[in-house]
């Protein structure tokens, strides 16, 4: 078990996955092929290695997962448009700052096409909903630089009707809290600057509680520790400025000891598999701890933080202060 983050085998085994092409999990997980280049991205920058995948070879192959008749992407060649990964087309895309690559009037379009006359969003046109999507559209429109476009009201209006008495959030109304809809609810009405929806201190203490004898952070009551609750949970504890309710430094070894040290990667438990979602959601979260050598990971779009300012998109938050 390693106490330090292992950086330099975590980006080997990310640039490893584009190339395993043979293996039976990369034609298992083609469903998910757009949005593991952003996971794989995403970590890669926060590790200060942006430029340990081809650049244009990944713009060359979100631009192959366009759905020209849906007017979206999906996640892989001849898919069908869904909102998941076309976000992560538009993240990346922003991430290697070749936005001009957009069609944004029909991006625009379709996304919100899938808005729902209660507000909330469906994930494709076979309709599931889930407020999971309505944060995707959120932080896609925002990122597109159309957030104008949005009825705003009607959506926060559905966010509001998912709120639970222990000030949590669920998929859709009635539904019980999880610390993944807790994020993407209040990431999103964080972006829509409607805060104001949150109990804070009610949230607060329902996160903190996440937290199990081991460090780790599980996603409702009962549920095993997990790793990519360090990033669901952290997130929203950094958007209401309280990151120190967690131990942070048991937080940050849970989130070392689940490091496979000999082919890299992170699982979402020691001893497990490492995967690219986890390894993404572990160093995102070590980002938020301040662990020494990162860079700042904006919680609220899930990007490096530089990149969410640059474009003037910043929204309040607070992650601990970046050791030396
Ligand atoms: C847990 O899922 C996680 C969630 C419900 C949140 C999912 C969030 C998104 C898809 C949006 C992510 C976008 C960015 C940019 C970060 P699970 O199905 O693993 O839940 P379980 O642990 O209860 O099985
Ligand atoms: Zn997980």
């Amino acid at each position: 078990m390693s106490s330090e983050l292992l950086t330099a085998l975590h980006v080997a085994y990310i640039q490893s996955l584009g190339k395993s092409t043979d293996d039976l999990v990369y034609h298992l997980t083609a469903h998910l092929r757009l949005n593991a280049i952003y996971w794989g991205l995403t970590a890669l920058c926060i590790m200060d290695h942006p430029e340990a995948l081809e650049r244009d070879e990944v713009i060359q192959f979100v631009g192959s997962c366009w759905d020209e008749k849906a007017g979206g992407y999906g996640a892989h060649p001849a898919h069908d448009a869904h909102l998941f990964p076309t976000l992560s087309a538009i993240q990346i895309l922003v991430t290697y700052d070749a936005l001009e690559r957009v069609d944004i009037p029909v991006v625009v379009k379709f996304i919100l096409s899938l808005q729902q006359p209660s507000g909330v969003f469906a994930g494709d046109s076979f309709g599931e909903i889930d407020t999971r999507f309505t944060y995707i559209a959120v932080n896609a429109l925002s990122l597109l630089g159309c957030l104008d476009q949005l009825d705003k009201d009607k959506t926060v209006r559905y966010i509001k009707q998912c709120k639970n008495f222990d000030g949590g959030f669920g998929s859709c109304i009635g539904a019980e809290s999880h610390a993944g809809q807790v994020f993407v609810c209040v990431a999103a009405l964080a972006i829509l600057d409607r805060l104001d929806e949150v109990d804070s201190e009610t949230l607060g203490w329902w996160l903190a509680e996440r937290q199990l004898p081991n460090g780790g952070l599980n996603g409702r009551p009962e549920k095993l520790e997990d790793v990519c609750y360090s990033f669901w949970v952290l997130s929203a504890l950094s958007i209401l400025d309280k990151v120190a309710w967690v131990d942070t430094g048991k937080l940050t070894s849970f989130i070392l000891s689940a490091q496979d040290p000999e082919k890299g990667g992170i699982a979402d438990r020691p001893g497990d598999m490492p995967d690219v979602f986890h390894t993404h959601f572990g160093i995102a979260g070590l980002s938020i701890l301040g662990y020494p050598g990162l860079v700042d990971l904006d919680p609220v779009y899930c990007m490096p933080a530089k990149i969410i300012e640059k474009k003037g998109l910043k929204k309040g938050w607070k992650a601990l202060e970046r050791q030396s």
